[in-house]
């Protein structure tokens, strides 16, 4: 067997050469999970030269060091954010405990659970993504996908880490596991439903790395909390790498904005659709199904697990140590919204059950930014994106039995059949926007349905050839 020198091979600052068991463990690993992104990564361009971002360490210039590499020899690494000296349990019944450095048995069980789902959701969105390096609008674009897919493959290493390095010989077989479920398998999917849904164009990646992995950053943001602490460091560097996967999907949706309006204004029109561009209502529809379908990732209003996940201090709020209460919540009540009598109303309930709705909430205020931004493009010929009620179009939840319009009324069923190719994209949608998916690989080229980026990457022109064959 030919000896890896790990250290060198996965950058890391876990002290990998320092734990033989561990290193046996990942070296049995690596291999399988080379196998899994050559088979289910990607489904060309494994041998291009890629301008990417490698992390090899955690501080300010090592953490995004840019160079051409293939992807396969990708140094996907290992990193947890620096150690904070003497942390403490900031919220639940331990509060102003020492933080952990080992998993506590009781809560072995709900940890290696809150691991392994927010694992399982790497690797799956990079098998939702595999197909899109076919049609990508520009080498630009094509470089930013990969960057992001092979962050997603940095982030299962990290979440693999924590199986191995904590959980023993089941933390090694939910890893193992990690790399046999696929997205959209019918006999072994991913765990979570939007994770098994196909990304099948550009719009509906940007849409997705604006509105989904922003649910990520949020889940992140919570986990990194933890009283466990190597998952509160590992989740701490990791949300770094999930702000450029916004930014993929913040500055793309602005792209296709922009493009849409010169090509209203070009055309005096607003359907801009026979010009090859997207039309807005196009866009809104894309976004409502996006953010909708976002918002069920943070489960029921109310529940139960998150209240003891929260009690038991394994995962809180966003931006916990900033908020002003006890950080305890047994005594304290908040509002959610419910439906009553054909009506949305406001019901009191307690804020330990009420957790998820609580991220859901700051996850909503935080998606509504990005929509000033484009906003501001699309006022030039007088239009708007608006994020629907979030009751609209819900699978989980308070709303999930009933029919909500994008303004928040209920409706019937036969009104809601009436209206919903209004609301939600439409065959029609989805065939355009398939047409439009025609790839550009010629440097500096931009397809005509987006706009050029304002800037390239790593202080780059736009016009570099970001990606090589
Ligand atoms: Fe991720
Ligand atoms: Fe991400």
């Amino acid at each position: 067997m030919t000896t890896i020198d790990y250290n060198e091979r996965i950058p890391n600052n876990v002290n990998l050469s320092g734990d033989r068991r561990l290193q046996r463990a990942l070296e049995q690993w690596q291999p399988k999970f080379v196998d899994w992104w050559c088979e289910m990564g990607p489904v060309e361009y494994q041998d291009a030269d890629v301008f990417l971002r490698t992390a090899v360490s955690v501080d300010r210039d090592g953490w995004a060091q840019f160079d051409y590499v293939k992807m396969p020899d990708y140094r996907w690494g290992i990193f947890l954010s620096d150690p904070e000296p003497d942390r403490r349990i900031s919220f639940g019944d331990d509060k102003g405990q020492p933080v952990w450095q080992e998993v506590p048995g009781e809560h072995r069980s709900d940890l290696r659970r809150l691991i392994v789902v927010q694992g399982d959701t790497e690797p799956a969105s990079v098998e939702q993504q595999r197909h899109l390096c076919r049609t990508a609008p520009s080498l630009y674009d094509l470089r930013n996908l990969f960057q992001v897919n092979v962050e997603e493959g940095r982030h299962l290493w990290a979440m693999v880490y924590l199986l191995h390095g904590f959980f023993g010989r089941d933390g090694r077989d939910e890893a193992d596991a990690m790399l046999q479920r696929h997205s959209g398998d019918t006999d072994n999917p991913r765990i979570l439903g939007a994770f098994n849904e196909q990304t099948p164009d550009w719009l509906s990646f940007y849409f997705f790395t604006y509105f989904t992995d922003r649910d990520g950053k949020y889940q992140l943001a919570s986990l990194a909390e933890s009283s466990f602490d190597p998952l509160a460091r590992t989740c701490d560097f990791m949300l770094k790498e999930e702000a450029h996967h916004m930014f993929v999907g913040a500055t793309g949706i602005g792209r296709v904005a922009q493009r849409t309006v010169e090509l209203m204004k070009e055309h005096d029109t607003d359907d801009v659709h026979p010009y090859g561009g997207i039309n807005i209502d196009t866009l809104q529809r894309y976004l409502n199904f996006h953010y909708s379908v976002s918002l069920d990732l943070f489960g029921a209003e109310t529940s139960t697990n998150a209240a003891n996940y929260f009690a038991a201090g394994l995962k809180g709020r966003f931006q916990e140590t900033k908020r002003d209460d006890d950080h305890q919540l047994h005594g304290d009540n908040r509002t959610i919204l419910t439906v009553e009598g054909g009506r949305v109303v406001e019901h009191e309930v307690n804020s330990l059950a009420a957790i998820n709705a609580t991220l859901r909430d700051d996850y909503s205020a935080d998606c509504a930014i990005g929509l000033e931004r484009w906003n501001r493009t699309l006022a030039a010929v007088g239009a708007e994106l608006k994020l629907p009620h979030v009751g609209f179009h819900r699978a989980v939840g308070q709303f999930r039995d009933v029919h909500l319009d994008p303004e928040g009324h209920v409706i019937d069923q036969a009104t809601w059949d009436a209206n919903e190719a209004r609301w939600l994209p439409t065959e029609e949608d989805r065939a355009h926007v398939a047409s439009l998916m025609v790839p550009v690989t010629e440097a500096g080229k931009m397809a005509g349905w987006i706009a050029p980026p304002a800037q390239g990457i790593g202080g780059r022109p736009v016009d570099m050839a970001y990606v090589r064959t």
